[in-house]
């Protein structure tokens, strides 16, 4: 399974995609959850250490095109072998890499990001399933951090901007080369609100995660929502999402 997680900022995106994630490797699939906003988000809801490390410098080479400078992995580094070697292994099983993150004025993630291009290109073919959390925008999910998407997932909130954007994001989905593209509806106080997001974006609702007071303590207190309420509803709502979807995109 190959998912990104897409959608306005705030709506939810990595709350969902580290959970989902962890739910799916739990399953005892290898799971590479991928975090490639330049500003934290996954490692939480991953209940990961945080840190700003993206590969390090020895998994990178630079080479020359045509009098550019280019970067790719190192010669025989595979995207399995990024996963087993450079991976952090998180709970559940999950594996979990990272664009290094935003630093300064001066940050360059160059290198970074032609190596997890390649980490990404790779994957499919080396049987893992991948959990995207992409950064929040419109050109980017699509045209490259999210090319390795079977499911591109928008996390809607039923406001009328993030249902703007969920509707945007759909048709900008278009462009990419994902066969479909589903709203998750977020923060969901009443039936109505999934409704509304089903209507508002013109997307098929894979599901919904109900407004949960239990992840945004998990959030103030820096903890994964699935360590800190387990069997809560955020858990329970992503358990059934993943099982949605596993029934819709594998042979049973
Ligand atoms: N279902 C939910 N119920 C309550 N709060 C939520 C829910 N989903 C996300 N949040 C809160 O919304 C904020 C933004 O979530 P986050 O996952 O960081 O969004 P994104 O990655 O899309 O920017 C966080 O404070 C998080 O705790
Ligand atoms: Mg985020």
């Amino acid at each position: 399974m190959r998912v990104a997680f897409v959608g306005k900022g705030g709506a939810g995106k990595s709350s969902l995609a580290g959970t989902f994630a962890r739910v799916l490797a739990a399953t005892g699939q290898n799971v590479l959850a991928v975090d490639s906003d330049p500003l934290p988000g996954m490692a939480f809801s991953l209940g990961v250490k945080q840190t700003d490390a993206g590969l390090p410098d020895e998994a990178v080479e630079e080479y020359e095109d045509e009098g550019r400078r280019r970067y790719r992995l190192r010669a025989g580094l595979t995207g399995k072998g990024v996963a087993e070697q450079y991976a952090v292994h998180g709970p559940d099983g999950v594996h979990f890499i990272q664009l290094g993150k935003a630093r300064g004025p001066r940050w360059d993630n160059a290198r970074q990001h032609f190596a997890y291009q390649r980490v990404l290109d790779d994957l499919p073919d080396d049987g893992w399933s991948v959990v995207g959390d992409l950064p929040g925008g419109t050109r980017q999910p699509f045209l490259t951090w999210g090319r390795f998407a079977e499911t591109f997932l928008v996390v809607v909130e039923p406001t009328s901007a993030s249902l703007l954007t969920g509707r945007r994001l759909a048709r900008l989905a278009g462009t990419a080369t994902a066969p479909r593209v589903m709203a998750v509806a977020n923060k969901v106080r009443e039936r109505h609100d999934a409704e509304r997001v089903a209507e508002g974006t013109g997307l098929g609702l894979l599901g919904l995660v109900p407004l949960d007071p239990m992840l945004d303590e998990a959030d103030r207190l820096g903890r994964a929502v699935l360590d800190h309420d387990p069997a809560g509803a955020t858990a329970t709502a992503v358990r059934l999402l993943v099982d949605v979807l596993r029934t819709e995109t594998e042979p049973v």
